[in-house]
């Protein structure tokens, strides 16, 4: 078996992103149940939790499905470094009368710990952004039975992670929700849309190809297939599912949004990510702001509160250029409304095509 055609082989080829803060085990089990391709975003779990949450989706769906990993560089800031970011979001801690959290002394989990436990869980797919594993790793994977894809902003990224040994990449266009991948440059020369990065990631290599960013519904996904894509990845369009985890006010805020709303920041983070955009991201946009992870660590207890609070103007409210498209429903009859889209709206183009 290969990855071609496991993909090749799904009943609906549409996976279902992970999404860290959004969605856990019970989406991806809904998902892949349904005959799509679940994910589980483990990039915020403990190493020690990993095996059990693959276990759980395991025992809960005989199909195939992913889990994601975030490849976060373990920075440790000076002191003074640190001091200077968290004075930075003080006033923000004090408008929503939180006290400002005592000094972390780690930013993120340990990668490597989490590998570790991603080899021993083997997930059939595990997939992984912010970074390329080395060839040792991704073999390492391989042998312990599971496919490796890589996400890539860029032509040159895809090619890394082919180069390295990965059975499939996902080409994430600059729509897309949440944090962007890329690693080999900055986010201007990594901001490529979903039309023109799949169809010249599929150029240029010989692994399937999954395309993400901006597919919000059947059109979507058929016109990522027409590109040459193997499946079609989609993230905000699962944010007001029954099986979401991304709370009122999240959805909320995306019910409400107007269209164009969303802005990449790095204000949340220090590493850029799509979402509505808000008074936070408006306010720190010109400001400096602690390398990811750091600034990610520093931020969350803000963004919780934020979230106890209600106060969706502090809360990173990730979503992608066309999140309006979202709809609410269970996320297995979305992913099958999804797919009868798909073939409805290639057989309308298909007869387009056959008039001359
Ligand atoms: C709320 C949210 C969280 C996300 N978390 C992750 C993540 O943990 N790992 C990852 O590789 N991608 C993550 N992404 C990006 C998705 O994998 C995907 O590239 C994106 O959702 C596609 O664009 P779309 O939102 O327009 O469908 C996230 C996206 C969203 C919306």
């Amino acid at each position: 078996m290969s990855l071609k055609a496991l993909l090749d082989g799904l009943p609906i080829p549409i996976l279902q992103a992970p999404m860290v803060g959004a969605q856990d085990e019970r989406m991806a089990v809904a998902v892949s149940q349904a005959g799509a391709m679940g994910a589980l975003g483990a990039g915020a779990m403990a190493p020690a939790d990993i095996g059990a949450a693959v276990q759980t989706i395991r025992d809960q769906t005989g199909a195939p499905f992913a889990v994601n990993l975030q490849i976060a560089p373990a920075l440790t800031p000076s002191p003074a470094e640190l001091e200077a970011a968290m004075a930075r979001l003080a006033p923000w801690y004090a408008e929503l009368g939180e006290p400002a959290p005592p000094t972390p002394s780690t930013f993120a989990q340990d990668f490597e710990a989490q590998l570790a436990a991603l080899v021993r869980a083997a997930p059939p797919i595990a997939s992984f952004t912010f970074g390329v594993l080395g060839a040792a790793d991704v073999a390492r994977l391989q042998a312990a039975g599971s496919y490796v894809v890589g996400t890539a902003n860029t032509v040159a990224e895809a090619r890394a992670w082919a180069q390295a040994g990965a059975d499939g990449v996902c080409a994430q266009g600059f729509e897309a929700g949440g944090h962007h991948g890329y690693f080999l440059a900055g986010i201007e020369a990594s901001s490529v849309g979903t039309l023109a990065l799949t169809a010249t990631i599929v150029a240029a290599v010989e692994i399937p190809v999954i395309a993400a960013g901006g597919i919000m519904d059947g059109r979507g996904v058929a016109a990522a297939l027409a590109l040459g894509a193997s499946a079609a990845q989609m993230g905000s369009a699962f944010l007001l599912a029954d099986e979401a985890t991304n709370g009122p006010t999240w959805q909320a805020a995306l019910r409400n949004a107007a269209a164009d709303a969303t802005r990449l920041t790095h204000a949340f983070s220090g590493r850029y990510a799509r979402g509505l955009e808000n008074r936070f991201m408006r306010e720190l946009k010109a400001a400096e702001v602690a390398a990811y992870p750091i600034q990610n660590r520093l931020t969350q207890p803000l963004r919780a509160a934020a979230n106890r609070a209600g106060d969706a103007d502090v809360m990173s409210l990730w979503a992608g250029q066309a999140a309006t498209l979202a709809r609410p429903g269970a996320a297995a009859d979305l992913v099958r409304q999804w797919w009868a889209q798909a073939r409805e709206a290639s057989g309308a183009l298909a007869r387009r095509t056959a008039e001359t």
